[in-house]
């Protein structure tokens, strides 16, 4: 009755998993589809507490104090975050994960070792399995928060020909499990203790050398390292939703790393290698070289906006930094009650973390169907009275399309030049992540605004007003 119970429980908490998995797809469906998984995870904990797996007292006092601990830090953790720094408290919740996935591994190796428990060659590779993979995601995941934070400089922690560094840890490492594995459990407690240490070291290491900006994807990586160590836990301990949501995490933090480095058109090899971008640029404003960028007054732009049929904005990195999405918001109020068709092109990895822009403009209200993709976007051009590039830079850059020696050749960009007038909206020439500077900058249809974003997006509201 008991095992039908938690079986069917399990079924459901699966189901939820999914269905909520699936409208994470959608801004419109996300929260939904959030609390519908967190529902199944409260029905799978509640489940699992109640069946007695082992002949061990359960310890419900513990547990309960734990789990009210962890939700109250975590709830008000979800509160208090800007939406900017949430790709840290990602990154530190999963590196929670692994930790977990480490404490369990450890108890089952100590055991083991201890002669408490038996594993089979099989079942102690996958215990091993989740020590590694849980102690590279937890210590990883703590030098990514540490990066993003800004608490650690890229600089601190890289050392010259870290590859190799990194190379030797791996061999180290694969080496150490295959001799654990073939000896059994003769070679004693101290072959798990050393193997904790090193991937615990190996963690750290594995994500020293790739540049901050790259944090992101690396984060979305170790997630996917981390759901697959609570597979590995949930084939430990015969647990199918650990397994079940250990496979969707690991599947899903998979596809979201390749989705991410596919927009940048870089491989996940070039990611972790590292040293991509972070280029000073120029930052005077107007001249860069020979070449100078003709600039627009603010009353100038706020009229030509005004009396345009079209208007498309194209946020980048620049607005989040400005936290300019209320001001363009009430700029496209402004333009729209005025009879201007207002559109918004978001480019897959415009900003800094997957659905930046998504996440910045609908803290401001500005409804999912003004926002176009890539594609749509670069049908609609061509149509377009006025682009106006707020804080976005190489997902603007002609480059990708026609300079085969950029860093950002063959990636997928706005095509905004294609309009028939461009306003970029940054503080100077200076150049965005990829360290690159933009021939758009200079482009006949280009007009310069230079400013923080927020003010110069004010300055225009204010304009507008007064026409
Ligand atoms: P970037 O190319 O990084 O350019 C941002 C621009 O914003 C800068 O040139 C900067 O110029 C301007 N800016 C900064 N603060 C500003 C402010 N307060 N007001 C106005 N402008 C400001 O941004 P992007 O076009 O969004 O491209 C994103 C880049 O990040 C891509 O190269 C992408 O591959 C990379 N990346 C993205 C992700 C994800 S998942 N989104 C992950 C990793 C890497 P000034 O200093 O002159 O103002």
């Amino acid at each position: 009755m008991l095992t039908s119970f938690l079986n069917l429980s399990y079924l459901l908490g699966a189901l939820t998993f999914v269905i909520g998995l699936r409208r994470l797809s959608s801004p419109d469906t996300a929260r939904r589809g959030n609390g519908l998984a967190a529902l199944g995870m409260g029905i799978a904990i509640i489940a699992t507490m109640v069946y007695p797996f082992t002949d061990a007292p359960n310890n419900y006092l513990w547990i309960v104090v734990g789990m009210l601990l962890g939700g109250a830090i975590g709830w008000w953790s979800a509160q208090k975050v800007q939406m900017t720094a949430m790709p840290q408290m990602v990154s530190i919740f999963n590196g929670l994960g692994g930790a977990c996935a480490v404490v369990l591994a450890m108890l089952e190796l100590l055991s083991f070792y201890a002669g408490e428990r038996s594993l089979d060659t099989g079942a102690l590779f996958i215990v091993l399995l989740a020590l590694l993979i849980g102690a590279v995601s937890f210590t990883g995941s703590l030098l990514a928060f540490g990066k993003l934070q800004g608490l650690v400089k890229d600089k601190h922690v890289y050392l010259p020909g870290h590859q190799w560094i990194n190379i030797f840890f791996l061999i180290a490492t694969i080496g150490l499990v295959t001799f654990l594995l073939v000896q059994g459990s003769s070679i004693g407690s101290i072959g798990a203790i050393v193997l904790m240490i090193l991937t615990l070291v190996y963690g750290f290491s594995f994500v020293a050398p790739i540049g901050g900006a790259d944090m992101p994807v690396v984060i979305s990586l170790l997630n996917s390292f981390t759901g697959l160590s609570a597979a590995a836990a949930g084939l430990i301990y015969g647990n199918q939703i650990m397994l079940v949501g250990g496979i969707l995490v690991g599947a899903s933090g998979t596809i979201l790393t390749v989705l991410m480095c596919q927009a940048m058109n870089r491989s996940l090899l070039n990611v972790l290698i590292g040293g991509f971008g972070g280029g000073g640029g120029a930052p005077s404003k107007g001249a860069v070289g020979d070449q100078v960028a003709k600039e627009v007054t603010r009353n100038d732009a706020a009229i030509q906006l005004f009396y345009s049929n079209s208007v498309m904005f194209v946020p980048g990195y620049g607005l989040a930094v400005a936290q300019a999405q209320k001001a363009i918001k009430e700029l496209d109020d402004l333009l729209s009650a005025n009879g201007v068709e207002v559109r918004y092109a978001i480019h897959p990895v415009a900003g800094r973390m997957p659905g930046h822009m998504n996440v910045l403009l609908a803290e401001a209200d500005v409804p999912y169907a003004q926002l176009l993709d890539l594609d749509e976007a670069n049908d609609l051009f061509a149509n377009t009275d006025i682009v106006v590039v707020v804080g976005a830079n190489d997902v603007v850059n002609p480059a990708a399309l026609d300079d085969p020696g950029s860093p950002i050749y063959g990636m997928p960009v706005l095509q905004v030049w294609e309009a028939k007038n461009v306003i970029v909206l940054k503080r100077s020439m200076s150049t965005g992540y990829a360290g690159i500077q933009n021939q758009l900058f200079f482009h006949d249809k280009n007009r310069m605004l230079f400013g923080d974003a927020k003010k110069s997006l004010q300055a225009l509201i204010g304009e507008v007003k007064s026409l």
